[in-house]
């Protein structure tokens, strides 16, 4: 039997933001410190203390954006700690991930502000800062992106020159807070808006007169359709008029998502077919949280972005002895694949999407240890996918078996897919999540106007309980695999098990 996806090039759905294919780093573990930073005086290549060979995996993989420092992290984080000599940066517990019990040092604030976003300039990427809320202050965001962002002679300004940083470093994406309805201060959804009012307030503020209009302000949603209403109303003000309303200061409204099912590696074919019902559910978070943007703010443009999802094997090892690591297999990968496909779809009203966490942490996409650095399987999904990043994303409608598992809110299609344009051509992912192997024939939707098709493959020879180490992480990498045109123009290909398949087609 052949499972049929079809493409409808007449229903465009938007540009695909590249900044969906984006990252999440946050002090905590082996994340920051030995993933990112081992300092000048480590045997390691580094390039002022940064490993060169995390660098040149995330230069290569081409990351739009990265958010840092925190997730829960930012949420007790006082960023002057992080700038100045390294050797006079005072130590701090953290309160969530560096309070130096468990196995976990205090933080050392050797990686802070200008580590970060040299380090962004090394890998090529745009910054994402995520200021405190919880524990912070109006005037210590401010003074943060004034640090960072003015040109003209302040004292903030002037420390950057000092620090060595001549020209400002322009960084647009801020952060007002996060999880504010949990670690980032436990608000209620009501005083949280009035919060992101009076911080928002100073920085667009701030913007308005002294930076260059650029500032992109990110609000705390969460995946309960309460929070985001109550917030949006506090936000709206009483009237929501454009008197009182502060919708004009809201960009982006942020949630996460994360999943697990089982063990990381040891799991039961139920569980692995449940893992990705329970991802499925991000897509719904996304059309929840747009919805309520669309009810409260029509018209506005305020996107939705998913600054932290992925698989978090919560109930296996991935727990805060461990720095939350966990094996990353071909099943997490798999996961990953369905989910961009989700976001592809949702390129409307997407404006970025942050895994978690880069390096070392939770769903990595780069694993290290003393002496290396390597990619894992999902590093090899985003690496598949990115032809997907600034392209058109089409409908996409895909006809397969779909398995209805016992006490999922989510079935789960066996075949997922997603298509976009560019002037490259047409690039179409598909995955099969069967544990056998399925015909897939691709409907274009430009009839027999294709007859140049490459294909490529993850996964081929792995089996979904597998996963990358220094040894043995080049088996990962993408293979090539026969597609073929047939007389209607459809693009047939034999998709084995838990693979993942890229197809790029050209007249
Ligand atoms: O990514 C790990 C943690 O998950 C983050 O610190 C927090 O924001 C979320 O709860």
């Amino acid at each position: 039997m052949t499972d049929n996806v079809f493409i409808r090039p007449h229903d465009e759905i938007d540009r695909i933001a590249p900044e969906i294919y984006g990252h999440f780093a946050e002090h905590l573990g082996r994340c920051i410190y030995g993933g990112i930073w081992v300092g000048e005086d480590d045997p390691l290549s580094t390039t002022d203390g940064v490993r060169e060979d995390t660098v040149e995996l995330l230069r290569d993989l081409e990351i739009p954006v990265l958010r840092w420092s925190g997730g829960c992290f930012a949420d007790d984080y006082h960023w002057e700690d992080g700038i100045g000599p390294r050797e006079e940066r005072p130590r701090r517990r953290n309160l969530w991930w560096t309070q130096g019990r468990e196995n976990v040092p205090e933080e050392s604030n050797q990686f802070g502000t200008d580590e970060f976003l040299q380090f962004c300039r090394l890998v090529d990427t745009e910054p994402y800062l995520a200021l405190n809320v919880g524990s912070g202050s109006p005037t210590e965001a401010v003074d943060w992106v004034e640090y960072c962002n003015y040109d003209g002679d302040t004292e903030y300004a002037n420390r950057r020159r000092q620090n060595g940083q001549e020209e400002p470093y322009d960084v647009t994406y801020w952060g007002v807070g996060n999880e504010n309805w949990g670690c980032g201060g436990r608000y209620d959804p009501e005083t949280y808006g009035e919060e992101f009012r009076r911080y928002a307030n100073y920085l667009q503020g701030y913007d308005r007169i002294m930076g260059d209009g650029s500032l992109e302000l990110i609000g705390c949603g969460h995946i309960t359709d309460d929070w985001n209403r109550k917030f949006m109303e506090s936000v709206g003000g009483t009237s929501r008029t454009s008197e009182d309303s502060a919708y004009h200061l809201l960009d982006h409204l942020s949630i996460h998502r994360y999943y697990d099912c089982g063990d990381s590696t040891d799991f039961t074919d139920e569980q692995y077919y449940k893992l990705f019902a329970r991802s499925l559910a991000v897509a719904d978070d996304v059309d929840k949280a747009a919805k309520v943007l669309d009810t409260y703010a029509p018209g506005t443009d305020i996107g939705v972005i998913v600054d932290e999802w992925g698989v978090w094997h919560w109930h296996a090892n991935a727990k805060r002895a461990a720095g939350l690591e966990q094996e990353n297999t071909v099943r997490d990968a798999l996961t990953a694949a369905g989910v961009l496909d989700a976001f592809n779809a949702r390129a409307d009203v997407l404006t970025m999407a942050n895994l978690a966490q880069t390096v070392n942490v939770l769903q990595c996409i780069i694993q290290t240890d003393e002496a290396s650095a390597w990619a894992t399987p999902t590093y090899q999904v985003f690496d598949l996918y990115k032809p997907h990043m600034g392209s058109t994303a089409f409908r996409t409608v895909v006809d397969t078996e779909i398995m209805d598992l016992d006490g999922e809110d989510h079935d789960v299609p066996l075949v997922s897919a997603s298509a976009s344009q560019s002037d490259n051509g047409l690039f179409v992912t598909l995955s099969n999540r069967d544990l056998d192997g399925r015909q897939v024939a691709v409907d274009t939707g430009f009839g027999t106007h294709f007859s140049d098709v490459s294909a490529k493959i993850l996964f081929a020879d792995q089996n979904p309980r597998e996963y990358s180490t220094s040894e043995n992480a080049d088996e990962f990498t993408a293979g090539t695999i026969d597609a073929d045109v047939n007389s209607n123009g459809e693009i047939v290909v034999d998709i084995p098990g838990s693979s993942v398949v890229s197809l790029a087609a050209r007249p």
